[in-house]
């Protein structure tokens, strides 16, 4: 499928329309961090609705493992690295070439990221088992990254990717505590009605959401569902300029589904080739984690 296509076909034109108005769409009611994988399942389903309504159905159910079931729950593991383990990452991170780093982070979030450090895809590997145990099913490693927060750090309200359904979040190393707070596990946003405006506190403020505070010290972590509990941090309170927060995101998704999970293979996994036009759109490349 080429992208553009030959749009002097009537009927290549008239699908071309669809998928754009499905971007269109998903763009103008999802606008958190991470949200674009969103925006592409919803897209998707919109033009496999309307143009091969038959397969609809097997498209939703083949994506269902990477939902959450309502009745898991935040789980806090206090001293769930020691303090052997802390120093042995904080001289990683002292070693690493942090100029590689994404500048688009820097500006944006005021941290720096770090992803995949050979030390750490190995540590994750080693947790897999007891991940698996506390989230209730068989996860494998997605990917991780070391988040060095300055004291201008942003986390604004948001939902993951469900290539990062499941969350290991350990604080390394801190000026202060920086409570993460976590909603209850709940449906993929889909319908999400928030205004362009005031989408942050549609979120935090929504009455059917219970946000609790996780105040993490470090070698604390918390296992939580990123892709289906909202979550974030308010910007440090009365940070200084030497204030800081080191923390390590290990992501998991459901053993088996790293391939659906990949929105750049659906139009092969299901036979639909329009879907290339929503995979690849410009409008859905911006960066996340
Ligand atoms: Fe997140």
């Amino acid at each position: 499928m080429h992208n553009p296509p030959d749009l002097s076909d009537k009927a290549t034109a008239q699908s071309y329309l669809v998928a754009q108005r499905a971007i269109h769409r998903a763009c103008q009611r999802y606008r958190w961090y991470d949200c674009n994988w969103l925006r592409k399942y919803s897209a998707a389903k919109e033009l496999i609705e309307k143009l091969r309504p038959e397969r609809l159905s097997n498209f939703i159910e083949t994506i269902e493992p990477l939902r959450t079931g309502g009745s898991f729950t935040t789980r806090e593991l206090r001293s769930a690295f020691d303090k052997r383990k802390l120093i042995e990452i904080r001289d990683a991170i002292k070693h690493h070439p942090i100029g590689n780093s994404s500048s688009y982070e820097k500006e944006k979030f005021g941290r720096v990221i770090v992803h995949d450090l050979p030390p750490l895809v190995d540590l994750q590997r080693d947790i897999e088992s007891e991940i698996s145990t506390i989230v209730g099913e068989e996860i494998e490693s997605s990917y991780n990254f070391l988040s060095l927060y300055s004291n201008l750090g942003v986390c604004e309200p948001h939902m993951d990717s469900p290539i990062a359904k499941w969350t290991f979040d350990v604080c390394i190393e801190q000026s202060k505590v920086w409570p993460l707070y976590l909603s209850q596990v709940v449906d993929w946003p889909e319908t999400f009605a928030g205004s362009a405006d005031n989408w942050r506190s549609d979120i935090v403020d929504d009455p059917n959401l219970t946000f609790t505070a996780y105040n993490l010290e470090p070698g604390d972590a918390v296992v939580f569902s990123g892709s289906s509990q909202w979550h974030y941090r308010e910007p440090l309170s009365q940070a200084g300029p030497d204030d800081f927060c080191n923390l390590l995101f290990f992501h998991f998704l459901p053993r088996g589904t790293r391939e659906i999970a990949r929105a750049g293979n659906w139009p092969r996994l299901f036979a639909v080739p329009e879907l290339e036009w929503i995979v690849s759109a410009a409008a859905l490349q911006s960066a996340s984690s």
